[in-house]
C-alpha cells in the first residue's frame, strides 16, 4: 500500500484525467509507485463491482469496466513495454521472473473472460469466478510489488523509465478498451 496515493489519484489516473500533461507528472514516478497505484485502483474497481452488483447492476457494471479495461491495459503495459525493458537489461527472459508473470497473466485473462461473460449477460451470480480471479491476482500483484518492481527500479536508469512511461502513453485505447 502506498502512503502518498491520495494526493496522486486524479493526477495519475487516465480514466479520471485525460490531460496528456499527466505523463510529465508520471516521469517523476518510480515504476513501483506507478504500478502499485494502478493495482490499488484496479482493486477498488473490482471491490466496488462486487459490493454493488446485487443492488445496482448498472452502476456495478461501470466499476467492472474500469477494472476489466484497466487490467487489460495494465497487463499490456507490463508485457509489451515494462518487462521487455527489464529482460533486455538483465538477459532474464524464458526462466526469469517475467516469464512466471506472463504465465499468470494468461490464467488471469482466462478467468477474467469467464467473469466478463456473466457481466455481459447481466448475471450477478459470479462469486465463484470472482474468487478464482482473486486467488491468483492478489498473490500475483504481491510478487510484482515485493520482488519484480523493486528489481526493475534498481536496474533501469531514469531515461529508461521515461521510455517506459512514454511507451505506455503510446498504447492506443482500442488495444484494451473493447466490448462489455
Ligand atoms: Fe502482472
Ligand atoms: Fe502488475
Amino acid at each position: 500500500m502506498l502512503q502518498r496515493k491520495e494526493i496522486r489519484l486524479d493526477l495519475c489516473d487516465p480514466f479520471i484525467n485525460d490531460n496528456p500533461r499527466r505523463w510529465s507528472f508520471m516521469e517523476q514516478e518510480s515504476i513501483q509507485t506507478y504500478y502499485e497505484h494502478d493495482h490499488d485502483r484496479l482493486d477498488e474497481g473490482f471491490e466496488r463491482y462486487r459490493r454493488l452488483k446485487r443492488e445496482n447492476f448498472a452502476e456495478a457494471k461501470q466499476s467492472f469496466k474500469t477494472f476489466f479495461f484497466g487490467l487489460k491495459r495494465h497487463i499490456l503495459w507490463e508485457e509489451e513495454i515494462l518487462f521487455p525493458m527489464f529482460e533486455d537489461k538483465t538477459g532474464m527472459r524464458d526462466a526469469g521472473p517475467t516469464a512466471v508473470m506472463r504465465m499468470e497473466h494468461r490464467q488471469i485473462e482466462s478467468l477474467l473472460d469467464a467473469l466478463h461473460g456473466k457481466v455481459r449477460a447481466g448475471n450477478p451470480e459470479s462469486d465463484i469466478e470472482e474468487e478464482a480471479i482473486l486467488r491468483i491476482l492478489k498473490p500475483h500483484n504481491d510478487k510484482e510489488e515485493s520482488i519484480l518492481y523493486p528489481h526493475i527500479d534498481a536496474h533501469l536508469t531514469a531515461d529508461e523509465k521515461r521510455l517506459v512511461f512514454a511507451g505506455m502513453e503510446g498504447v492506443p485505447e482500442n488495444r484494451y478498451n473493447t466490448c462489455c
